[in-house]
């Protein structure tokens, strides 16, 4: 089964990009790319597991595994690649791998020559529903995460699902803190759906797979084709984010996986907003999924302090803030978001605690 989105552009000289989802569309993309001469920007391993399904006959670009991809020394180093290997403003920079390649890859895409051609290969659970689609591109600066980066969207995303067999639990799991979210912000049907398939789910069924796939997408390009700039609604899709980028700046970039921190913050942020059932209702949904359910349970399990006044100042900075004064987004049911709200420090100081 091969399911296909179809993303807008953004003004309508822009042709818009079409997600491809299915269990071997990395050879679709490989026919795409037939005959353009194109670069992969990927980590060892992944390279090892999944580059030869692309086939192409194309120079790899190899950066560091995870979040250490994403730093300005490594994006120059790839910039440099690019030069070296003597690409021009016809070339195309094929990301294969998680969300961190996929930013890395974007940014640099973004930036070589003011502008290559991006397409987008995602291997991990997290970059299939979520980073691989809507053209946010990123490195971490020392202040926090994502903090340098750009809009820059591709022109096709292959999400091959068979490439989720490999990946490890923790990123499996990681994935899944994305696809909570995404429940939650598109409605009751989709959070009961992960309710009744926890098992399938954990089983990493195909069919079960493809589907939180390609309703996570299905979300995400309807939001980021009403606001592509993140002006307004596709603030929603930060749900849970300002409370996870705290906790992993924390932490260390690295030390506690994105989604495993989104899962955490979604439970923290309706604490936050007084929707006390709906958080009891997802900590139990976290907990079926594998997923950490609360920040103590975090603590515990990563034997981490994770201090309540170090998340809090880390929130200052949160980039989504207005004049430092952090910036949240809100739940009162599934499907009913607020974004843009601010929180008493009593509340926060209580939810960190
Ligand atoms: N641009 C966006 O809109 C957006 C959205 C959400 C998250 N993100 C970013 O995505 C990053 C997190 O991405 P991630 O969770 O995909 O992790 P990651 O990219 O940081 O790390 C993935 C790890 O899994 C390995 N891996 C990748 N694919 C594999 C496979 N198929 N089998 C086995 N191992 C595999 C990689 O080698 C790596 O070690 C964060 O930096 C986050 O900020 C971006």
């Amino acid at each position: 089964m091969v399911t296909t989105i179809t993303v807008r552009g953004e003004t309508h000289a822009e042709p818009g990009y079409a997600v491809t989802i299915g269990e071997r569309v990395l050879d679709d993309a490989r026919t795409k790319l037939a005959g353009r001469r194109a670069v992969i920007v990927t980590d060892p391993h992944v390279r090892g597991l999944h580059a030869a399904r692309l086939a192409l006959d194309a120079p790899i670009v190899e950066v560091e595994r995870g979040e250490a991809a994403k730093r300005f020394a490594t994006l120059e180093r790839v910039l440099e690649d690019f030069a070296r290997l003597g690409l021009g403003r016809g070339s195309v920079v094929v990301g294969l791998g998680g969300g961190s390649i996929g930013d890395l890859a974007g940014l640099a895409a973004s930036l070589y020559m003011r502008g290559l051609e991006l397409v987008q290969c995602p291997t991990t659970l997290l970059a299939q529903v979520d980073a691989s689609v809507g053209g946010k591109t990123a490195v971490d600066l020392a202040a926090g995460k994502n903090l340098a980066g750009t809009f820059h969207a591709p022109s096709a995303v292959f999400a091959d699902t068979s490439t989720l067999t490999t990946l490890a639990d923790d990123e499996f799991r990681s994935g899944l803190g994305e696809v909570l979210k995404s429940a939650l912000l598109d409605g009751e049907e989709f959070v009961a759906r992960l309710e009744t398939s926890a098992d399938r789910i954990a089983r990493r069924e195909p069919h079960v797979l493809h589907e939180l796939v390609a309703r996570s997408v299905r979300l995400k390009s309807a939001i980021v084709e009403r606001d592509p700039r993140e002006r307004d609604e596709r603030k929603a899709l930060n749900l849970g984010h300002t409370f996870a980028h705290a906790i992993e700046h924390v932490a260390g970039y690295g030390r506690v996986p994105h989604g495993v921190a989104v899962a955490v913050g979604v439970g923290l942020a309706l604490r936050a907003g007084g929707a006390q059932e709906l958080a009891d209702r997802v900590e139990r949904l976290a907990r079926a999924l594998g997923l950490v359910a609360t920040l103590a349970e975090l603590r515990t399990h990563t034997r981490l302090d994770l201090p309540a006044t170090a998340l809090a100042q880390s929130m200052q900075l949160d980039k989504k803030g207005v004049a430092r004064s952090p910036r949240f987004v809100l739940l009162d049911a599934p499907g009913r978001v607020r974004w843009d709200q601010s929180l008493e420090p009593r509340v926060l100081e209580r939810v960190l605690a």
